[in-house]
């Protein structure tokens, strides 16, 4: 079950993934879930227009360094131009060695652009896309997708075959149609039937909260999993899952070592942004912490209106 997911030249050591998620996969996020044993991280999904203009803040978010070993840079827009300059820009200027490209994002913002998700809605541009993209790039091609654009036009299939024909070394695949959202629930069956039927490695992604699902999930036939708002306040999701796997005793984290995790995490936090910014970014992690304690609600209020890292740590001393 656990093993490296592999095609051709691409290699991840292992196939235990952290998702992209906007807001949340920021660099000392994203270093904390390789400690606790995530076999790749993604950035959030970046604008590649933002890239190609080298916009200050757009930049900003591909910061990454050698400490950071197994890592992916996420980009989304709809124009093939656009796109295989920001992959020149990544493959010359940054040491990113994957570009993931962002074909399931279900914003309404992002929709309207017709990037993201809609790009599942014309698999013939999409196809256009890859097939110029991949003629230039020099590191590794992935993509994220979803089940199609509604329930009536289920073409993962065929947006798997066009990945793999255009040289996308692996698929991410979180099986709901982008009208979904993330209503219902994640369609397994259908990850199981993409890895039938392309040859490239598939990653599983949706609805993986609990180190059973993980298993469950990882017991048919798919090449890895990736977990997204399950490791929002729970990193220790990663390592717990391997030791499930193995066999291996394994613990979750009790109320106290919750407190422990979230210091240290916010001090990464802290030490990459700065004091008030990196507390400000924090908060919608922090909530996720604490979401199972007897006052959840009345310590996130409190700390919401906290800046400094020493009041947050006076409120929360109580629960040491
Ligand atoms: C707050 C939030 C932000 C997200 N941002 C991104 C993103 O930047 N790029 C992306 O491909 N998917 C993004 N997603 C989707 C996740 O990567 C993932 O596909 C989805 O949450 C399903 O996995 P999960 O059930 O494990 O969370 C986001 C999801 C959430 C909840």
């Amino acid at each position: 079950m656990l093993r490296p997911v592999k095609y051709n030249d691409f290699m991840v050591k292992g196939n235990i993934f952290a998702a992209p998620l906007a807001g949340y996969s920021n660099f000392p996020t994203r270093m904390l879930y390789q400690e606790h044993g995530a076999d790749l991280t993604f950035t959030e999904m970046i604008s590649a227009r933002g890239i190609v203009h080298e916009d200050e803040k757009t930049l900003a978010l591909l910061y990454t360094d050698k400490n950071e070993k197994n890592k992916a840079v996420q980009i989304f827009d709809d124009d093939k131009y656009i796109l295989s300059e920001a992959c020149e820009y990544i493959q010359t200027k940054t040491p990113y060695k994957i570009i993931n490209i962002n074909a399931g994002c279900s914003v309404k913002k992002i929709l309207r652009a017709n990037k993201g998700g809609a790009l599942l809605k014309d698999p013939r541009k999409l196809n256009d896309i890859l097939h110029y993209i991949s003629k230039n790039i020099r590191i590794h091609l992935t993509l994220k997708i979803r089940s199609g654009w509604d329930e009536n036009d289920l073409n993962y299939r065929r947006i798997g075959k066009i990945a793999s024909d255009n040289n996308c070394k692996m698929i991410i695949f979180h099986p709901r149609t982008v009208k979904q959202v993330f209503s219902g629930k994640a369609n397994w069956d259908q990850v199981y039937d993409l890895k039938k039927k392309v040859p490239i490695p598939v990653i599983g992604n949706g609805d993986i909260f609990t180190v059973q699902e993980a298993y469950d999930r990882l017991k048919h036939p798919v090449d890895g999993i990736m977990v997204g708002r399950g490791a929002i306040g729970n990193p220790w999701i990663f390592e717990n899952i391997k030791k499930f796997i193995k066999g291996e005793r394994y613990t979750e984290p009790d109320p106290k070592e919750k407190i422990r995790g979230m210091f240290l995490h916010l001090q990464k936090m802290v030490q990459f942004f700065g004091e008030r910014k990196g507390i400000i970014i924090f908060r919608c992690q922090m909530a996720q912490y604490i979401k199972s304690f007897k006052d959840s609600a009345g310590i996130r209020k409190k700390i919401q209106i906290c800046d400094k890292f020493s009041e947050i740590e006076k409120i929360l001393a109580e629960y040491k």
